[in-house]
């Protein structure tokens, strides 16, 4: 029986979301002889039915294209905003799917499209998901498309910024994305040859930066970069939000990363410069990559990677495999139950051989 596929790409953009797509689609309809839909703008799109063809010669020419062609919104089933309230639209999205006829449902995104597809599982649809995200952090997946992309733009960014900090004689803090994850920020500031990096993972004491960068002064080398993850916060703000979640009776320390609140994006970045500033005697700037860490082609490799993964999702739902979230595992792919991936954050671990490696090449953490 021919099988019919809808697709929707949720979260925050990510390089080689339309690789993925093409992967999927050209695997399906080309290769197995399904059917496929996609619904514009996330979740959203597939609640109000708004959708897009993608059997008319809309797969070609898009694998080298940044963004989605699907447009993409951060929208949840469960929560969405309709006439100005906040309202559960699980019941709709139910029905479309039933109204496409559909088989399965793929949702292509991060940590929170893995809970939205796993909701949309537990109301009775098939779904499928692929890993998506610039952070690099979901759960059970060796690597998640975008990911690489990103590392190669921010890396260049700290490229170009060691030029002009060593000709000024500055420190330059500069703000990579990654969310609560450090793997951007600490990828790019080893490739760079960052001299301090600061990742939400280990808590940073501006004392110990400072006297980093002063080291570096004294030894001949008066200018610094300073790699910052979004997320990072210091030993004193990490002690404050601990005791605040000890004092709140019946819940665990582990639940910080749902009890944190939303990242103010620059502030503490430009208070950690200026801090510096002060502390070191060197003038320091601030950069904030932003968005510029999302856009514009794929790289090689995240093409490759969403075009495995599109391949392996197409493979799948011609196996009748559902509910599970397609993993890269070394060069292979593996499915890997929604329910062991939802809810769950892949973060540096403090002891990464990444870590320890720019450690030994002299790269301070703040600790
Ligand atoms: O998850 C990807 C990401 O780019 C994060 O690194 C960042 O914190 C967030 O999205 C920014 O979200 P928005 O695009 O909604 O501003």
């Amino acid at each position: 029986m021919t099988k019919y596929i809808g697709i929707l790409t949720a979260g925050g953009d990510s390089p080689g979301l339309n690789a993925a797509i093409r992967g999927v689609g050209k695997a399906a309809v080309g290769h197995y002889g399904m059917h496929l839909i996609g619904f514009r703008d996330g979740f959203r799109g597939l609640m109000e039915n708004r959708t897009a063809p993608l059997e008319g010669g809309q797969l070609s020419g898009i694998l080298t294209l940044g963004g989605t062609i699907l447009g993409t919104s951060r929208d949840k089933p469960h929560k969405m905003s309709v006439g100005g309230k906040m309202r559960d639209m699980t019941d709709a999205i139910v029905s479309n799917y039933h109204d496409h006829r559909l088989d399965c449902l793929v949702c292509l995104g991060g940590g929170g499209t893995q809970k939205n597809a796993l909701r949309l599982k537990e109301a009775g649809l098939n779904v499928v998901t692929l890993p998506k995200t610039i952070d690099n952090d979901v759960a059970m997946t060796d690597i998640t498309f975008g990911f690489d992309t990103a590392l190669g733009i921010a890396t260049e960014a700290v490229d170009r910024l060691h030029s002009t900090a060593h000709s000024h004689h500055r420190i330059i803090v500069v703000e990579i994305m990654g969310h609560r994850a450090g793997w951007l920020a600490l990828g790019a500031g080893i490739a760079g040859g960052a001299d301090v990096i600061l990742v939400p993972e280990i808590p940073y004491d501006v004392d110990s930066v400072a006297t980093a960068i002063k080291r570096r002064s004294r030894g001949g080398k008066p200018f610094s970069i300073v790699a910052v993850a979004e997320g990072a916060i210091s030993v004193q703000e990490h002690q404050a939000r601990l005791a605040a979640l000890e004092s709140k009776k019946g819940r665990k320390v582990k639940d910080i990363e749902v009890e944190e609140p939303e990242i103010v994006y620059a502030d503490r970045t430009i208070k950690l410069a200026q801090q510096l500033e002060q502390m070191t005697g060197l003038e320091a700037r601030v950069t904030i990559l932003g968005h510029l860490q999302r856009g514009g082609a794929p790289s090689a490799a995240d093409r490759i990677l969403s075009t495995r993964l599109g391949t392996a999702t197409a493979d799948l739902i011609n196996e009748g495999r559902y509910g599970v979230m397609v993993a890269a595992r070394g060069e292979s792919t593996e499915a890997v139950l929604l329910e062991d991936v939802a809810g769950k954050v892949k973060t540096v671990p403090v002891d990464h051989p990444w870590v320890e490696s720019a450690r030994r090449v002299g790269t301070n953490f703040g600790d």
